[in-house]
């Protein structure tokens, strides 16, 4: 039985900056942001976009008829939640009407986790075959102005309906995993921004790759020309072309990871989601891709967990990825001056359970955050006239 992604759903917010202006602005060389570090643009995320309100829009992004009564489990993945204790996921779920005969819950581990909880939906899937899964990847990364990770932040979400008979990738039964206990990217409770050593972090993701991949190879009996795609989570794009040169020289995979980084260049890091953007991006911009095609996947999570596993493209791929919304999202998104970016950055709903309360965001999001109160926040949904803060 075949099992994996039968539907991707994206979200990411209104605004962005370019970041030639920001190296600019930074006394920085542009090439080394768009070359050196390989991102064009960072999306921004206003304080009326959080990781519940981004999460929901990424599932309306779903074709609604995926999430019916078959929905048997809600998970969001995230490394910049907003509540220590209540899951996300259930109020992704209340929002976007999901049936509430669901386990819904979240997952922590940097940017690992929704592979985590993809792997998880899997097997849940396994063990009960009529039954559906939802696993949304949604984080704002933030490093803080003028600081060494600020060409590296971004802002989005992914939603990823999990079933039998998938309609995107099946996903094989050859997961490798790894964890080791490195201090090379955390974020202490009641901290806006992580400590992280990014060299140190990108030498332990390049130690990691290799060592899971040849592991993978060892187990499974597999060589790189098995694949026609190998896709990377990707912090910054040129991650991505280290992890592959450290594994191939190979022209046709370096192709594909061109298009497979095309979304992270123009968005960012998403942390948890970025992994699964570079999958929408390789099925959106590289059109050679076919059915039947095995991809390769590399997750990481700093802290540390790494896996690597595949998945094999099904017939009729490109109707279920929601491409023409991919495409309208992006063109229909703001451009931030870098003071007004500024501004916005620090303008985020502050730590603690103050009120706060913000107006309608001017743009297409369907659910943004109304505010806080009553020590919890809420949120807009522009398909109702009432609003919860009504
Ligand atoms: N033209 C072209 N390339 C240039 C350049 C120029 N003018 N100036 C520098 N570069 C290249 C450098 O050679 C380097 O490339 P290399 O890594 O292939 O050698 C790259 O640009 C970055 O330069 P570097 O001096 O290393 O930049 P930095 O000290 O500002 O650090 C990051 C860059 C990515 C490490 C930093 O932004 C960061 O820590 N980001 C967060 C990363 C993260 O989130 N990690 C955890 C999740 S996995």
């Amino acid at each position: 039985m075949d099992i994996g992604i039968d539907a991707i759903g994206f979200y990411t917010p209104h605004y962005y900056v370019d970041l030639v202006k920001l190296a600019k602005a930074r006394g920085d060389d542009p090439d080394k942001y768009t070359i050196g570090i390989g991102q064009d643009q960072m999306a921004v995320a206003p304080a009326t976009q959080d990781i519940i309100s981004m999460a929901a829009n990424a599932v309306d992004a779903l074709p609604s008829a995926r999430l019916d009564g078959r929905l048997g489990m809600v998970i969001v993945a995230s490394e910049s939640g907003v509540d220590e204790s209540k899951a996300a996921a259930i109020t992704v779920a209340r929002l976007t009407g999901l049936n509430p005969w669901v386990r819904a819950f979240d997952i922590k581990e940097a940017c690992y986790g929704a592979t985590a909880g993809l792997l998880m939906a899997r097997d849940y899937v396994a063990a009960h075959p009529t039954k559906t899964a939802l696993v949304i990847a949604s984080d704002i990364a933030r490093y803080g102005l003028a600081s060494g990770g600020e060409v590296t932040q971004g802002a989005g979400a992914v939603a990823m309906v999990i079933s039998a008979q998938p309609r995107v990738l099946a996903l094989q039964d050859d997961a490798v995993a790894y964890t080791e206990d490195i201090p090379d990217f955390f974020r202490p409770t009641g901290m806006t921004v992580p400590v992280v050593d990014g060299h140190y972090s990108t030498a332990a993701y390049l130690d990691f790759v290799t060592k899971i991949v040849g592991q993978h190879q060892v187990q499974y009996h597999d060589t790189i020309t098995d694949y026609a795609a190998l896709l990377f989570h990707l912090p910054f794009t040129k991650m991505g072309k280290k992890a592959l040169a450290a594994l191939t020289d190979s022209v046709r995979l370096g192709q594909r990871l061109t298009a497979a980084s095309q979304l992270s260049r123009q968005v960012g890091n998403i942390y948890t989601g970025s992994l699964y953007l570079s999958l929408l991006s390789l099925l959106c911009h590289d059109k050679t891709m076919q059915a039947g095609d095995r991809i390769g996947l590399f997750s990481y999570g700093s802290g540390a967990v790494g896996e690597f596993f595949s998945g094999i493209l099904a017939p009729g791929f490109a109707d279920h990825i929601g491409q023409a919304a991919v495409i309208q999202l992006l063109a229909e998104r703001e451009e931030l001056t870098i003071p007004a970016y500024e501004q916005m950055f620090n303008a985020q709903i502050p730590l603690g359970d103050a009120p706060a309360a913000f107006p309608p965001e001017n743009s297409p999001a369907r659910f943004t955050v109304g505010g806080r109160r009553d020590h919890a926040r809420w949120y807009r949904d522009t398909t109702k006239s009432m609003t919860e803060g009504d």
